[in-house]
């Protein structure tokens, strides 16, 4: 089966091209399973603190990811079936990992526990979030971060449940990355399609969704700090490396994306030795990407001609 090769970039293939890689990866999506056979001996009580603490903020943006995108397919449904569709099967890979680290954290022998207090408000403003376009934005650099974080875990992982359970999430955040950038711009476009308010409204909406972008962008580098503190002793990161990473990350996929037009600051790449223009110009070799994107969605169809 080929697929037409939309705009030549990954990211820019039409919404029926996402379906069908949506609709492949999920005809075999429940069958995969983990192997928790083996129980995981932390070298300390604190490094299993840490590792329960990880994986529960992963429960929770898998979570949220799962019931901004079902409520989003309901809304998207009334001007696009199709890329409604595409939301709901997106939904329910996020609902996939969400039963895959609930079994998973008992395995840690730790559980699913309460949101602390910044990260619940934090939630609990992303979920009064109305607009769609607004949703959609955040959620992609939510996956932006997530991927990023994975793969930097992945690195350092060693105990085999664990490296399964992060090569699960990076190789599908990695598809959902590019996929949420389709979102996004259909989104924009459909907003800037509708007219209604005129051309004073459509500013004011924009000028709203690059101030949330801005105030995202720093909020979840800043987000690093506190992640250090709860996961390091698991995952090995340090706080350097880990915002950094994000910050280039960010930066980049938005850089590549020019037409969605959202500029990260220059000053603040600065702060982490990272040159706007430079970042512009360099591929984007993790996963992050979208050919390993498209790598993830293949694998599923690897695996499912290997039968
Ligand atoms: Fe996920
Ligand atoms: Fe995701």
């Amino acid at each position: 089966m080929t697929h037409p090769q939309a705009n030549g970039k990954g990211s820019r293939r039409p919404t029926s091209w996402w379906l069908a890689m949506l609709r492949r990866r999920a005809e075999r999506m429940y069958e995969e399973e983990l192997d928790i056979s083996e129980p995981i001996r932390f070298a300390s009580p604190v490094e299993r603190d840490a590792a329960v603490a990880f994986f529960n903020a992963a429960y929770r943006a898998e979570e949220s990811g799962l019931s901004q995108a079902h409520d989003l397919a309901a809304e998207v449904a009334s001007w696009d079936p199709e890329l409604a569709e595409c939301l709901r099967l997106y939904g329910d890979e996020e609902g996939w990992h969400r039963s895959l680290l609930t079994r998973f954290l008992a395995h840690l022998g730790g559980e699913v526990k309460p949101m602390g207090r910044v990260t619940g408000t934090f939630y609990k403003a992303y979920a009064r979030a109305e607009r769609a376009d607004t949703i959609v934005l955040a959620n992609l650099m939510f996956e932006t971060i997530g991927s990023t974080t994975y793969r930097l875990a992945l690195r350092r992982a060693t105990h085999p449940a664990v490296r399964q359970m992060l090569t699960i999430l990076t190789r599908d955040e990695s598809f959902h990355v590019p996929l949420n950038v389709h979102f996004l711009r259909e989104t924009l476009r459909h907003h800037a399609g509708e007219g209604g308010g005129g051309a004073l409204r459509a500013s004011v909406d924009r000028l709203r969704l690059d101030a949330l972008y801005h105030l995202l962008f720093a909020a979840l580098v800043a987000s690093s700090a506190a992640s250090r503190r709860r996961a390091q002793a698991f995952d090995h990161i340090p706080f350097r490396e880990l915002s950094t990473a994000y910050a280039e990350h960010l930066a980049r996929l938005f850089l590549h994306e020019r037409d969605l037009r959202f500029v990260p600051s220059s000053a603040l790449l600065r702060v982490f030795g990272l040159d706007r223009d430079a970042l512009a110009r360099s591929e984007d070799l993790s996963v992050v990407s979208v050919e390993a994107a498209e790598r993830a969605a293949d694998r599923a169809r690897v695996t499912v001609s290997a039968l």
